[in-house]
């Protein structure tokens, strides 16, 4: 039997976009069994089926109260054949025979292992694993050479992989914040991603840097990581150059999901008692010698009190990913719009442009291709508006 009040929920829109979707979430239990498969899809190439398991999970995100009954998900939408099955077994045995066997299984635990080393995607640790590695000792055992970000993910692996707090972003801010100060007094540091949807953890910290005046940020990252290189701030980075090619009527027509701005992907090296201020800060940072930061990483070693598992928590910092992105004040809105996620949040706005308003939208514009033209914004509000969309503020995207 349904009551009157489980029927309000069947009027959840069917794109996330048009939802508001908090971190306060009453039904775990079937997200974390719906996430669990959309990530296994996403690490075996199936990303079809993991944006449909996604899509599932953020509509369960988005109801108030917690599913007791599959009679209560009837005229949801974004719920699949296999979504419900999953969520009935989860209902009636507690847990899901898929995704417990998914997670015990040894692909799966290896894709997880080796897709948690950065720089190592779903396709290098499927290749690895097809050769019979599904372990970090197996890696280093191996013939492989790793590129550079690789080397850095192994050597760092146990801190990216441990959730980064706000508390810690909080502190990132004040240096990359003081960093781009220094090189250009005017320019405007933003907190973007996670956090800025009211996260508590992420798994790195995202910063959109800009200037008022159009053209003053050309060239601001090499010296922001000049800046915080010099201070001894990084232990790893790869800056990308801006490659969005402005023509005289407006941007270049976006014709691909990935956006082009300057950016920077880092590790931080982070002082741990940072909150004693930047001062102290420094001195921890040139005191400490290059080689503390050993080649053995504590994981790769079995026994947990071993002398280099108590060195390497003895470390006076840790490394955190922290991607930085440039944009022109032109194109901020768009950009703010686009870095603040979540992902599936992002990815529902574009297919609601295209497919409801015939519009093309990226982190640099929106382009009507009715009026076969850009639609300027300045701020997330004007983007929605454009867009034919309630506004939803950051921390209603959590989609
Ligand atoms: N993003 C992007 N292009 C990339 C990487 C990320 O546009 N090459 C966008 C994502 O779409 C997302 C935002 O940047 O909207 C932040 O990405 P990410 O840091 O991966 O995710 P978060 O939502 O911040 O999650 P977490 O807290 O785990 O970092
Ligand atoms: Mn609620
Ligand atoms: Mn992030
Ligand atoms: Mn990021």
């Amino acid at each position: 039997q349904v009551d009157e009040s489980k029927e309000v929920e069947s009027i959840v829109p069917s794109y996330a976009c048009q939802r508001r979707t908090t971190l306060e979430n009453h039904n775990t239990v079937f997200t974390d069994a719906l996430s669990l498969l959309a990530e296994n899809a996403e690490l075996s190439d199936e990303d079809g089926r993991g944006v449909a398991f996604r899509r599932a999970a953020a509509v369960l995100k988005a109801l108030h109260s917690p599913v007791t009954d599959l009679l209560q998900l009837r005229g949801l939408p974004c719920l699949g054949g296999h979504s419900l099955r999953v969520i009935k077994d989860v209902l009636e045995n507690g847990a899901s025979s898929e995704v417990e066997f998914t997670k015990q299984s040894e692909r799966f635990k290896a894709l997880k292992v080796l897709t948690g080393i950065f720089g190592v995607g779903a396709k290098t640790a499927e290749r690895w694993i097809r050769e019979g590695i599904h372990s970090l000792p197996q890696l280093q055992d191996s013939a492989h050479t790793l590129n550079r970000a690789q080397q850095a993910g192994l050597e760092h692996y146990d801190d990216l992989n441990q959730p980064v707090t706000k508390a810690e972003g909080d502190t990132i801010g004040e240096i990359v914040a003081k960093a781009v100060m220094s090189v250009l007094p005017g320019a405007q540091m933003t907190l973007i991603g996670g956090f800025r949807r009211g996260k508590l953890t992420g798994h790195d910290v995202d910063f959109l840097i800009t200037h008022p005046e159009e053209g003053r940020e050309v060239g601001l990252m090499p010296k922001v990581v000049s800046w915080l290189e010099s201070k001894g701030f990084l232990l790893y980075q790869k800056t990308t150059r801006n490659s969005y090619l402005e023509s005289k009527d407006g941007p270049a027509r976006p014709s691909s999901n990935m956006d082009r701005f300057e950016r920077c992907f880092s590790i931080f090296k982070l002082p741990e008692d940072a909150k004693q201020g930047t001062k102290q800060t420094e001195t921890l940072t040139e005191d400490t010698p290059e080689d503390t930061c050993s080649l053995t990483t504590p994981s790769l070693v079995k026994d947990e009190g071993s002398e280099s598992t108590k060195r390497a928590n003895l470390k006076p910092w840790r490394a955190v990913r922290v991607d930085l992105v440039v944009s022109p004040i032109s194109q901020f809105a768009f950009a703010l719009l686009g870095w603040t996620g979540s992902k599936l949040f992002e990815r529902e706005l574009r297919r609601w442009a295209g497919h409801e308003k015939a519009m093309s939208l990226s982190s640099h514009a929106l382009y009507d291709n009715t009026q076969s033209k850009y639609l300027r914004a300045s701020s997330e509000e004007e983007i929605f508006a454009h867009l034919g969309l309630e506004y939803i503020p950051p921390s209603e995207r959590n989609a």
